[in-house]
Order: C-alpha cells, then sequence, then structure tokens
C-alpha cells in the first residue's frame, strides 16, 4: 500500500568514477584534421577520458555507485531501486541496470535503465523521486554512464571530438519537506529527434546516408541544430521549473548545466541574465559525457565546496530525442 503522505526526496550520497587514460585535443589531431586551437574554441573542450576497449557503461556505473553509497554510509543490500540512464548501454538486454545490481550486489533492488541521451540523468532522478515522495520506495539510486568512445566515428572530426566516456551516481532517501527536490521540468520532441542519432536495430536508408559505409552504428549530429535548440531549451527549462515553485533566477545558488560546449552554458548565462560564477562547468576535463555529465558535475562541485547546506540548486540538461529537463533542489547533507 503507498504512504499517503508525500515526501521531497534529497541527495544523500554523490560519487563518480572516469577511465584513467586521457585523450587530449593534440592526440585528436593525429587522428583527425582537426586543432588545439578549433576544439577549445569552438568548445571549450581540452581533454576527455576513454574506457580501455573491455571495459563498458556497467563497469563505470558500478564504480561511481560504490563511490556514491560508501558517500552515504550506506550497504548495496539496502538500497531498493535503481535506475541506469545511458544511451550506450552495454546490451539490449539485460539492462545495464540489471547488470550493475548483480556487480554491486544490490540483490534486494528493483533495476532498469532510462534512456533520454544528455537528459537521461535528469529523466531518472526524476522517476526515482516519485517513488521515493509516494513511499514506494525509501531510496534509490540513480545514475548516469556513458562510454561514448564505442559508439563516434573515430573518423568524423564534427563529432569525435566532443564526447568522453564516464559516470557519475547519487542515492536518493526521504527529506524533509523544505529540502531536496523542490519542482522538475521535463520535455521531449520527437519531431527533430533525426538531429541526433545512434542507430539499433533498424537499418534504414537515410541514416545510412549519413555515415561513411561500413559505420552504419555510429553517432551522427547536425551540431549546428542542435547547439540552437540547446541554449533556448537550458534557459527556458531553467526558468519554468522555478517558476513552478515560484522563485526567480536570482534566488538560485549553483546551476549545474549539461556540459556539451562551453558556448551553449554561455550563452544561455546570457539570456539568463545569471553570473557565470553561478554556473559550475568541469567539460574541458572530460568533453560531453551525456547522461554522465550531469553528476559527475555535481560531484566535483560539493567536492569543491561549492555547494553549501541550503543551498538552491538548479540541474538542467538537454539531449537526443531531443529531450530537456530540470530540477530545482535545496541541498542538505
Ligand atoms: N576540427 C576542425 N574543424 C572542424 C571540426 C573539428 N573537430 N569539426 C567541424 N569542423 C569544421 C566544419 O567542417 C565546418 O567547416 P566548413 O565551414 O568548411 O564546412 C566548420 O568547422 C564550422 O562548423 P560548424 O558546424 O559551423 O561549427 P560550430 O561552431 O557550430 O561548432 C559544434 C560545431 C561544436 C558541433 C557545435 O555545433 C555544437 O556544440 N553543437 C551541439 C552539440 C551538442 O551539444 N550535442 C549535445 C547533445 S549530445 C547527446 O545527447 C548525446
Amino acid at each position: 500500500m503507498l504512504n499517503q503522505t508525500v515526501r521531497n526526496a534529497g541527495i544523500v550520497g554523490v560519487g563518480s568514477y572516469v577511465p584513467e587514460k586521457i585523450l587530449t585535443n593534440s592526440d585528436l589531431e593525429k587522428i583527425v584534421d582537426t586543432s588545439d586551437e578549433w576544439i577549445r574554441t569552438r568548445t571549450g573542450i581540452e581533454q576527455r577520458r576513454i574506457a580501455e576497449e573491455d571495459v563498458f557503461s556497467s563497469e563505470l556505473s558500478a564504480r561511481a555507485a560504490m563511490n556514491a553509497l560508501k558517500d552515504a554510509g550506506m550497504q548495496p543490500e539496502e538500497v531498493e531501486l535503481i535506475i541506469v540512464a545511458t544511451i550506450t548501454a552495454d546490451m539490449l538486454t539485460p539492462s545495464t541496470a540489471c547488470i550493475v545490481q548483480h556487480k554491486i550486489g544490490a540483490i534486494n533492488a528493483v533495476a532498469f535503465d532510462v534512456n533520454a541521451a544528455c537528459s537521461g540523468f535528469i529523466y531518472s532522478l526524476s522517476i526515482a523521486s516519485q517513488f521515493i515522495a509516494t513511499g514506494q520506495y525509501k531510496n534509490a539510486l540513480v545514475i548516469g554512464a556513458e562510454t561514448l568512445s564505442k559508439v563516434v566515428d573515430w573518423q568524423d572530426r564534427n563529432t569525435c571530438v566532443l564526447f568522453g566516456d564516464g559516470a557519475g551516481a547519487v542515492v536518493l532517501k526521504a527529506t524533509d519537506k523544505e529540502y531536496g527536490i523542490l519542482s522538475m521540468h521535463l520535455g521531449a520532441d520527437g519531431s527533430i529527434g533525426r538531429n541526433l542519432t545512434i542507430p539499433g536495430l533498424a537499418v534504414e536508408h537515410h541514416e545510412m546516408e549519413k555515415r561513411r559505409p561500413g559505420n552504419y552504428r555510429t553517432l551522427w549530429m547536425d551540431g549546428s541544430e542542435v547547439f540552437k535548440f540547446a541554449v533556448k531549451i537550458m534557459a527556458q527549462a531553467t526558468i519554468k521549473v522555478l517558476d513552478n515553485i515560484g522563485l526567480g533566477i536570482d534566488d538560485v545558488d549553483m546551476i549545474i548545466p549539461h556540459q556539451a560546449n562551453i558556448r551553449i552554458v554561455n550563452g544561455a548565462a546570457k539570456l539568463l541574465k545569471v553570473s557565470r560564477e553561478k554556473i559550475f562547468t568541469n567539460i574541458e576535463k572530460y568533453g560531453n559525457m551525456s547522461a554522465a555529465s550531469i553528476p559527475v558535475a555535481l560531484h566535483e562541485a560539493v567536492k569543491e565546496g561549492k555547494i553549501r547546506n541550503d543551498d538552491l540548486l538548479v540541474m538542467v540538461g538537454f539531449g537526443g530525442g531531443l529531450t530537456w529537463g530540470s530540477i530545482a533542489l535545496r541541498w542538505f547533507r
């Protein structure tokens, strides 16, 4: 039976894991016709992490999850729900979440994946928080994990310079009404989804035509279309999630945006008229890690002491689908 009292879900543990191998812009100069200068000025990226050939999203997820559980002071057997946000699942089935459940020994947890690309972590947090709000589950482990290095075409300079591998995780638990997730806003527009694709089982002629022969399962993106969409939607989603709870941009202490391109972040900051100091970025170190970008950035911001108790936080992302989402959260640990 569901508990009648609706409760907020708060973050009680944060963790992340990135592979050791670093690929710098200079390394990329040797692979495709690009330059460190182009990549830095057009994207803000200086380097990215690359998983070993036999390491997949479930392994990165498991390591990030164990770090988050340690931070929360919890054992894997206590976890009731695991959601993994990823577009680079190890397998079509079982889900990455089920593989993680087994890897970490979370034997009592329900487990499933969410596919919303770079918005995946925000979508997953929103889903998990509903289970906690209704009392269905007492806690949840929410993970964003990607091994995008395995799906980019390493001869396509338009995309291969942008992405990286990594994972971030949080533990959610019911919290006091004034703290935790206060508001959420999610959106999707499938009519513009073809701007960013990774084919699955369907072998469609027009998707094959976009790619080099023999590279039909790689990531393809119309960067400038996604760019225009991203700046606008990041600003709109931030305003909307605050509006839902009668707050405005001046009430926000820190924004953790999806880390796709520093120019997208700066463009959104300009539209929002918010000072850049209030926006956390680490894109220079990791590139775009899709669903992992926001939780890895959150973990770094917490470690660096940039988020304090009572701070109002907004996490906001956009990505394949196309999708977008934002969460407003009052921080308390
Ligand atoms: N090195 C050198 N030149 C390059 C490179 C490169 N790595 N990549 C592209 N170029 C060239 C192009 O070929 C083009 O040359 P041309 O003018 O001779 O045709 C020129 O640079 C300019 O290309 P633009 O597309 O206009 O460059 P732009 O300033 O738009 O930057 C970028 C491209 C970085 C891809 C940008 O559009 C972007 O960041 N888009 C958004 C991507 C994104 O955020 N994706 C998020 C979702 S991802 C997810 O959900 C998994």
